[in-house]
């Protein structure tokens, strides 16, 4: 992938840009669009549509369009697809696949026992910069239809392989290297303020990103992340120091605020 190509992109329009994109098969929501293909159908000959499909095709859309079908919920821009890749199929981008087997779990932050439910309002509270989704909602049972639908292969109690992020020795970022990194690997898609496109690319500071309390703003986890995942038109890059310098750089950022009412979560 040229970069030089990407040095336009904050100025064409959005549309030419998401089309641009997609033609690329990149930065496009379009790609996870093989996913759906296994998401049982909703209606066939041979197996007709039933209440619980519905729902498992509900949940994959609140999850990949998280503002839209769930925005009363959402204080940012995010998707969960944005950080839980290709649907929340993809390895090392914290999986959904054979995960609701594994609750109820003992959640460190929270210093209990929790749900599958009360990890989806952390994320929610968190990630989303937004509030706990009611146990009791729709968007919940069809979030946790969806997770269970990708769990359905799991055997209990027995994690997926590609859970979690990978693993990385810890290194000290440098955010003047970062900064660099950034503008040269990021700055592209994510924007020099950080805002990104939403919907098509998500906002790594600011606004319309995650908030201070989330999983991601974490310079180690989200070093993580980044390795194996990005720069998305080319992941695996980086340096383990790369992928350090550019999440300490982005911690420097400004971003919404946790709000303390939710630390149960
Ligand atoms: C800003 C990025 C981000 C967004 C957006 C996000 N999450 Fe997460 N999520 C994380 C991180 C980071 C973790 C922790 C992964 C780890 O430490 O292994 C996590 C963990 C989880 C887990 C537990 C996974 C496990 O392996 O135990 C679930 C379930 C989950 N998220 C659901 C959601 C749902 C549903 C949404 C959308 C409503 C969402 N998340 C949005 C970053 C995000
Ligand atoms: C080609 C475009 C592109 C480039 C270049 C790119 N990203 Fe991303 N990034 C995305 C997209 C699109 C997503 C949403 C997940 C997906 O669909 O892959 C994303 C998701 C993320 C997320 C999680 C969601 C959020 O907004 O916080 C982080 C963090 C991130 N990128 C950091 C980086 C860093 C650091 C670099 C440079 C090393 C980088 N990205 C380069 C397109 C890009």
């Amino acid at each position: 992938m040229n970069r030089a190509h990407f040095s336009g992109w904050q100025l064409v329009s959005l549309g030419l840009l998401a089309a641009c994109l997609c033609s690329l098969n990149i930065g496009c929501k379009g790609r996870t669009a093989s996913v759906p293909a296994s998401v049982p159908a909703a209606a066939t000959a041979d197996q007709p549509a039933t209440a619980q499909t519905a729902l498992v095709q509900e949940g994959k859309r609140i999850f990949d369009e998280t503002p839209k079908h769930a925005g009363d919920f959402v204080g940012n821009k995010l998707a969960c697809n944005d950080c839980h890749i290709q649907s929340g199929t993809a390895k090392y981008a914290a999986p959904m696949i054979n995960l609701a087997g594994l609750f109820p779990m003992y959640n460190k932050r929270a210093g209990h026992t929790i749900s599958l439910q009360n990890r989806i309002q952390e994320c929610f509270a968190r990630s989303e910069a937004g509030k706990p989704l009611p146990e009791d909602s729709r968007q919940m049972k069809a979030l946790v239809a969806y997770i269970e639908w990708l769990s359905r292969d799991g055997v209990k109690g027995r994690p997926y392989e590609g859970r979690g992020f990978v693993r990385l020795p810890k290194l000290t970022g440098n955010p003047v290297r970062g900064r660099i990194v950034y503008a040269s690997q990021c700055a592209g898609c994510h924007g020099s303020d950080g805002a990104g496109v939403p919907p098509v690319l998500p906002a790594v500071w600011g606004p319309d990103s995650f908030d201070d309390g989330a999983g991601m703003h974490n310079p180690e986890k989200m070093a993580a992340f980044v390795i194996h995942n990005m720069p998305q038109n080319n992941p695996g890059t980086l340096t383990p120091q790369e992928a350090f310098d550019v999440s300490a750089y982005i911690h420097t950022m400004p971003r919404p605020r946790f709000n303390e009412a939710y630390k149960n979560y």
